[in-house]
């Protein structure tokens, strides 16, 4: 018999966990938020609940009736002792790992022992934050992507002691949320961030040296095939949160067999200085060495990290083609993309990006051209 989730505490009751919450109770879960006083659980309450749901339904998008059914499956609290009755508790406090550790440790004393618990961090190993955890086979990760209201894909993250019944129900519970869920295994970003962070702190590296923002970005179009440039993309985030992702990746696997790209100044400097960059920065390059050069240098850092998540087996081809394609938006996968170039052209693509430094070269490459992928 699987585990049978119907109530979902959520640590954590701003922007990810807010949305994470609304999206269980909207699918019939009872949700409780978890907030560190009574003062920000009702600012929060009012904020991503009342006025949330009431601008829903003032254009138009939800019944009074069904706000007034969600609204009335969702409760606050700022005790611990009130997510006893939860079968899963989703973490999404703060990105600090001690802060993190802390809450699971509170989370094993109150909760049943079997209750299910996650993290929707970004950048930590579920092994890690779930250390000081009792029966260890309960926990997981369920990473989320922004913003979790619209972005459909949810990483459900393995770690090695999470057990069988634990992942079934978060995949079940992931489909009931209407979410597109796929399978991977703790590994630093886990699946879509090692591509998605490399990809940008590439394109970054060129920034200045020969190319403008407004280049940059046009290219992240053309080569991806995407609607929103990768530039857009960043400033949309925030250059913080891509400096300090870029950070950790780096420290994460630089020094690994897999590699990562150095961190670029350019993001650095830009963030420090408080800005943004700037799209309409000049015209769009026509030199076509300069546009030629940072296309296959973009391909051919996507191709290795790729490459290196499936030889670590922390997804499988099928699962990373679709994260990516859901979560980023882009029209074609990695592994899509290398049989459309043909694999000599990949081969050659892939050693450039290693004798860049931005990758070591992966296995499957290493002996030469290999055969097309299977997908
Ligand atoms: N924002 C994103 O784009 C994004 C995407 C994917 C994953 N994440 C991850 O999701 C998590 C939350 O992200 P966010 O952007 O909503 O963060 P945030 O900093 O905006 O909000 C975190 C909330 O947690 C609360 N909090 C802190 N300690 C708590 C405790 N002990 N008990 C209860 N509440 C506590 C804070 O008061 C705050 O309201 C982070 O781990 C982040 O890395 C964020």
């Amino acid at each position: 018999m699987g585990k049978t989730i119907k109530t979902v505490g959520i640590i954590g009751f701003n922007v990810m966990g807010a949305a994470i919450g609304l999206n269980a109770a909207t699918a019939g879960y009872q949700v409780i938020y978890k907030e560190l006083n009574d003062e920000l659980v009702a600012a929060m309450y009012d904020r991503w609940v009342t006025k949330a749901l009431a601008a829903r339904v003032a254009k138009g998008k939800m019944s009074q009736n069904d706000m007034e059914l969600i609204a009335g499956r969702i409760s606050g609290t700022a005790n611990y002792q009130e997510l006893a009755p939860c079968d899963l508790v989703i973490e999404a406090a703060v990105e600090k790992m001690d802060l993190k550790i802390q809450v699971f440790k509170e989370l094993d004393a109150v909760c049943r022992p079997d209750a299910i618990l996650a993290s929707n961090t970004s950048t930590f190993l579920i092994e890690k934050l779930m250390a000081g955890v009792s029966n260890p086979g309960r926990t997981a990760g369920l990473h989320y992507f922004f913003p979790a209201n619209i972005n459909r894909l949810v990483e459900v993250i393995r770690q090695k002691e999470t057990d069988d019944e634990t992942y079934a129900a978060l995949m079940a519970f992931s489909e009931k949320n209407r979410k597109v869920p796929i399978s991977v295994n703790d590994f630093p970003g886990f699946a879509i961030n090692p591509v998605f962070i490399s990809t940008y702190m590439v394109l970054n590296s060129f920034y200045d040296k020969s190319c403008n923002a407004a280049t940059l970005d046009h290219i992240s179009k053309a080569v991806l095939g995407v609607k929103y440039g990768i530039i857009w993309v960043l400033n949309g985030s925030g250059l913080g949160t891509a400096y300090h992702a870029a950070a950790s990746m780096n420290e994460y696997l630089g020094t690994t067999d897999v590699g990562f790209p150095p961190v670029p100044n350019q993001l650095k400097t830009l963030f420090e200085s408080g800005k943004s960059f700037d799209l309409e920065d000049g015209p769009i390059s026509e030199d076509g060495a300069v546009i030629t050069k940072v296309k296959e240098s973009l391909l051919g850092s996507i191709f290795c990290i790729a490459t290196h998540l499936i030889e670590k087996k922390v997804v499988t081809i099928k699962d990373l083609e679709l994260g990516i394609c859901t979560a980023l938006t882009w029209p074609k996968g990695p592994f899509a993309m290398m049989n459309d170039l043909g694999m000599a052209e990949t081969a050659r693509l892939v050693s450039s990006a290693v004798e860049s430094g931005y990758f070591k070269m992966p296995k499957t490459f290493a002996a030469g051209v290999p055969q097309p992928w299977d997908l």
